[in-house]
């Protein structure tokens, strides 16, 4: 059994024999036989085993201190009933953003206790939903909002349990981190201005209301601890302020999502542990100060949970070398996919990597540049990469840690259908989310 080069990047269960490549026993050139390209392709023991690490190693680091973790799957990473039941197996909860993901977290058979529901302009119906289904947090994002959330569980008779989303200042993504006094963002009620301190108090005063604690999520792809712990400190000065003018001591503080995957051959995926533990340290130092009883403790990974165990297979169409200003060349080779199935690059310019896997090749490896079939110059799957000199039509490509935000943002630009997410497990494969028809796509058309 042979990794790929750059195991780091691909799902635990893919192999590559000889330029056979395989997840879980399937061979990518079976899986395209079966299912069609562009397909996502997901790694179900790698999925389950991310999900149990990652609840396992920060469970751990704040077990010596005698506080409690609860860890949320950020399910806007990707969201499907069969993912969220595995993903509720492996002992974490589910974090929701949207009608559509509480509706599936509902559908997966999640239950309510164990769902939070995000956003920052959500709709009666979704709040409804989520109060019917006895969620377990409401994460408040706004001022209006409180008297939003409030009348929806008054007319039902509950009290609606809620955290307080703060904006602490810390921003944080990639290894760049930036404390300021204020952010200019939509999301959550900022502590400088005194709007999340306006916030604990109406939601106190609030008969409806059951305040549960405070929240921050400080950025995304973030690869340094030291962001996380500013806004844990940050979040355990307030929540020490709250209760020293007579409030009460809040139960929980989430920290949010955010932790960073590799992308790149060069890349190294964040040390969970060393994480893990530098945010307890941080949690820690701020309990010590104020001296009060720690609150149970959570965190929201998406990406860092299904990011790397998946990746998307194509089928390499039209193939065209590009003389460069330099002198040099590059292999522009195009897939039957493109930003309609990864967005990111477009987007972000996010870089990934691609590797030949339905043969082995020893051509010399050229400059290449993966892109789609879109009508676009933006239209770029991975900016940079070598290939070898040979690829041509019918080969496939495979591009590794497409697993978040991958397919949850595709689209139907140029009316192309979405692919599948195909679940690979112990020598079997099917569809967990089927492949999009034209039919599906022209039938929003009613003339
Ligand atoms: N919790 C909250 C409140 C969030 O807003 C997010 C992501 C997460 C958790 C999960 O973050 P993660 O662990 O996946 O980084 N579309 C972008 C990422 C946007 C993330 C938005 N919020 C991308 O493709 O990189």
């Amino acid at each position: 059994m042979n990794h790929p080069p750059s195991a780091h990047l691909w799902p635990d269960n893919v192999r590559n024999d000889e330029g056979t490549w395989s997840m879980a026993g399937l061979t990518f050139a079976e899986l395209a036989e079966r299912f069609d390209t562009p397909s996502f392709l997901l790694d179900v023991a790698a999925l389950r085993r991310r999900a149990r690490r990652y609840r396992e190693v920060f469970q751990g680091a704040f077990e010596a201190a005698g506080a409690h973790v609860q860890v949320y799957y950020a399910s806007k990473a990707f969201s499907s009933t069969a993912v969220l039941r595995w993903v509720h197996a492996e002992g974490l909860r589910v974090d929701v953003a949207s009608h559509g993901e509480l509706l599936t977290a509902v559908r997966a058979g999640v239950p309510g206790p164990d769902i939070g529901l995000h956003g920052n302009n959500k709709s009666d119906a979704e709040i409804a939903l989520a109060l019917d289904h006895g969620i377990g947090r409401i994460i408040v994002d706004s001022l209006p909002e409180i008297d939003q959330v409030a009348e929806l569980a008054r007319i039902r008779g509950v009290r609606a349990p809620v955290l307080v989303r703060v904006t602490t200042g810390v921003h944080a993504g990639g290894h760049d981190f930036i404390a300021t006094a204020h952010e200019d963002q939509k999301f959550g009620l900022s502590l400088a201005s005194g709007a999340a301190a306006q916030a604990l108090e109406l939601i106190e005063a609030n008969p409806h209301l059951e305040l549960r604690g405070l929240h921050s999520h400080i950025g995304s792809q973030i690869l340094d601890p030291e962001g996380f712990a500013a806004a844990a400190g940050a979040l355990f000065t307030l929540r020490a302020d709250l209760a020293a003018d007579g409030g009460p001591v809040l139960p929980e503080v989430d920290l949010g999502g955010g932790l960073g995957i590799a992308y790149l051959p060069g890349d190294q995926e964040p040390n969970l542990e060393h994480i893990a533990a530098r945010v307890a340290d941080a949690v820690l130092a701020a309990s010590e100060k104020d001296q009060l009883p720690l609150p149970e403790l959570s965190f929201e990974p998406g990406r860092a949970v299904i990011g790397p165990a998946m990746c998307t297979l194509y089928r390499v169409g039209t193939v065209k070398p590009v003389a460069l200003d330099d002198g040099g060349q590059r292999l522009y080779v195009s897939v039957d996919g493109g930003m309609s199935d990864n967005l990111r690059t477009a987007l972000y310019g996010a870089a990934y990597h691609a590797d030949l896997v339905s043969r082995h090749s020893t051509a010399e490896p050229l400059a290449a540049r993966v892109v789609g079939m879109h009508c676009e110059s933006g239209d770029v799957v991975v900016r940079d990469v070598r290939l070898p000199a040979d690829i041509t039509a019918g080969d496939l490509l495979a591009v590794p840690a497409t697993g978040a935000y991958g397919r949850s943002m595709a689209s139907n630009y140029n009316l192309v259908a979405r692919p599948p997410v195909v679940a690979v497990a112990d020598g079997g494969a099917r569809e967990i989310v089927r492949r999009e028809s034209i039919e599906d796509v022209l039938a929003l058309d009613v003339g």
